[in-house]
């Protein structure tokens, strides 16, 4: 990996040596270092600074008996966040004042000559890690924050991982091909951004929510091997693991089967986090998206820590519990429960507390049994059960003093999702350790899903998906039960990458397109130039995109994708710096032919 600390080709007339880099060979030596004034100290009749760059901090000491004091003078009227210029001579700290925490803290800079390069406003935070500033003030003075350590160490982690990434897919022979931005929607399941255009009044571009058509139509061109890290833009509500415009490791490979794309994909992703230190151990893990369903309640497990979500329906078919009772008589609803180990000794209050977060899961209500560490139980609904009940549950939840057991009776889509966010609520709250990182695929997902809100099938994935062979068949008779080559990475429980095989017949696309709602106008009209390529000898192929924010994110220890963003956006899509999105004049609109309501 590079070295942002040194300047290795000497390409600086400015300074000699970065603030990161003396270290006690160099005592003696003559530098000249440039950075900004970070700390000022005066005692003792000198003055201390901690000059700071992005490569670290270097202690330099001002004399006013040395050099005739011209230097100490200058120094007396500097202030914090200006950058300066100094040169001296590297000399040993005094006795007993080394810090063994900074790599440059055996040595000082005795200065003898200061240039003031520029002035500073007081900087309206601290320029300090772990200091507390609310994230809009961050974001409005961004490029003072990009000066705190803890960010530059995030923006240097990015661009190590991106590098790293880069070499990845060039030593296995793919090309970095750039696809345009103003381009024409495509559906990931997001609004579009859109673009008038000037010369055609009327019409719009959509920034691309992907590139996926375009490394489709690369694969019909004859690429074999494409990677782009791609801007993406989606306008959809944010998240702290979603912003408007991210960035993907954008992949397609071409005459390949579903496991060749696969082994790939985990080998450069293994050689390119291994680079920044992070082994992924190959094969990869791969779980299937019901078991992963059913076992964890979500399609992106977190498998570093248990809290497995188990099926109890069968315990309760004879139960005087009319609710669990009727739920087990009906082959629609299922009894599932976890148990939140330790969160049984939590008072009454607390666990009351709980219906609330698992209705934002979607939950109607939330049943409890807190097992007691004196053997007794808290629990609103444990009168009904019969001691047999209560013995099978035990087994079957492996129940200790100290439990808490949380049951969801719903339909197991409903279930699956209240106990999984449940069980990550829990990790949470319970401070469950996780170490290391959890790299897994999940696979084989259905082609469709059941849109409630729309009426309608609605791809899993994508429009472009290869539906498995043998299920094609039942494409008109049972589409749900129709299964997909695609496959998601899935990084300590985040979704960090997804991608399929996509389908290379035009009847079929067509076919697909048709399931999912379009009328045969609507997808010529959207979809009509893919369709003719693929008409024109499309190979087989396959392919994938990162998400390099999430997985920055992760690899940071942050807990938002903003930590690893340059110039993120707030959760209203604003840049706070610019004030971007902003008003445009009447002549802008004019010319692009747009009148505001
Ligand atoms: P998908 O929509 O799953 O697939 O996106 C791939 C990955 O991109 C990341 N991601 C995001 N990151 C930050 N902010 C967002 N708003 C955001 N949306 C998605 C996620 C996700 O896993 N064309 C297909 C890929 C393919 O099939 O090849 C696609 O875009 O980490």
């Amino acid at each position: 990996m590079a070295s942002y600390d040194t300047d290795p080709m000497h390409m600086h007339s400015m300074h000699t040596h970065s603030c990161g880099e003396l270290r006690r060979e160099d005592i003696g030596r003559e530098v000249t270092l440039t950075g900004w004034v970070w700390h000022r100290r005066d005692h003792g009749g000198l003055i201390f600074v901690d000059l700071r760059d992005r490569a670290g901090l270097t202690q330099v000491a001002f004399d006013p008996e040395h050099s005739g004091g011209v230097a100490f003078h200058r120094a007396e009227t500097i202030r914090s966040e200006w950058p300066i210029k100094v040169s001296g001579v590297v000399r040993e700290r005094p006795e007993g004042q080394d810090n063994e925490k900074l790599a440059t803290g055996e040595v000082e800079v005795l200065v003898s000559d200061i240039e003031v390069l520029n002035t500073a406003k007081t900087p309206v935070f601290q320029i300090e890690d772990h200091v507390e500033v609310a994230e809009d003030v961050r974001l409005r003075y961004r490029y003072l924050d990009l000066r705190r350590p803890q960010m530059m160490s995030a923006l240097r982690l990015r661009s190590d991982f991106t590098f790293a990434i880069r070499q990845a897919f060039h030593r296995r022979a793919f090309m970095e091909v750039e696809t345009p931005s103003l381009f024409k929607s495509t559906p990931e399941g997001a609004r579009d951004f859109l673009v008038p255009s000037r010369t055609q009044p009327g019409h719009f571009y959509a920034l691309p929510q992907s590139p996926q058509l375009l490394k489709q139509l690369l694969m019909v061109g004859g690429v074999e091997r494409y990677y782009q890290i791609a801007r993406c833009f989606r306008d959809e509500d944010l998240r702290s693991d979603r912003q408007p415009e991210f960035t993907q490791v954008d992949v397609e490979m071409s005459f390949v089967t579903q496991d060749d794309v696969m082994g790939v994909l985990e080998e450069a992703l293994a050689d390119a986090f291994g680079e920044v230190g992070v082994s992924m151990e190959l094969p990869l893990r791969r779980v299937s998206y019901w078991d992963t369903m059913d076992t964890y309640g979500t399609d992106k497990p977190d498998t570093r820590y248990g809290m497995r979500l188990h099926d109890v329906t069968h315990i309760f078919e004879s139960s005087a519990f009319k609710l669990f009772a009727s739920a087990a008589a009906d082959p629609k609803t299922y009894v599932k429960a976890i148990n939140a180990k330790g969160a049984g000794s939590w008072p009454r209050a607390q666990l009351d507390k709980l219906a609330g977060v698992a209705a934002s899961f979607g939950a109607k209500g939330l049943a409890y049994i807190a097992f007691r560490g004196d053997g007794s139980v808290t629990s609103p609904i444990v009168k009904f059960f019969s001691d047999a009940e209560m013995a099978a549950l035990r087994l079957e939840m492996d129940v200790e003093p100290g439990d808490l057991v949380m049951f969801a009776v719903e339909s197991r889509r409903v279930a699956d999702e209240v106990l999984g966010g449940m069980r990550s609520h829990m990790a949470d709250a319970l401070g469950i350790p996780r170490e290391g990182h959890d790299f897994l695929w999940v696979v084989d997902f259905p082609l469709f899903h059941w849109d409630e809100d729309r009426k309608a099938y609605a791809a899993e994935h994508q429009p472009f998906t290869q539906p498995i062979e043998a299920d094609i068949e039942r494409l008109d008779s049972d589409p749900l039960s129709v299964g997909s080559h695609t496959y998601d990475f899935v990084m300590d429980g985040f979704e960090a990458g997804g991608g399929g095989v996509r389908i290379h017949d035009a009847d079929l696309q067509l076919r697909i397109l048709k399931k999912l709602g379009f009328s045969e106008e609507q997808a010529t009209e959207q979809f009509g130039f893919l369709m003719d390529a693929l008409r024109y000898g499309a190979p087989p192929m396959g392919g994938f995109a990162l998400g390099l924010d999430r997985v920055c994110m992760l690899l940071a220890g942050s807990d938002s994708i903003r930590e690893v963003m340059a110039f993120p956006k707030t959760s209203s899509g604003s840049d706070l710096m610019s004030d971007a999105p902003a008003e445009v004049s009447g002549r802008q609109l004019r010319e692009v032919s747009l009148r505001l309501l």
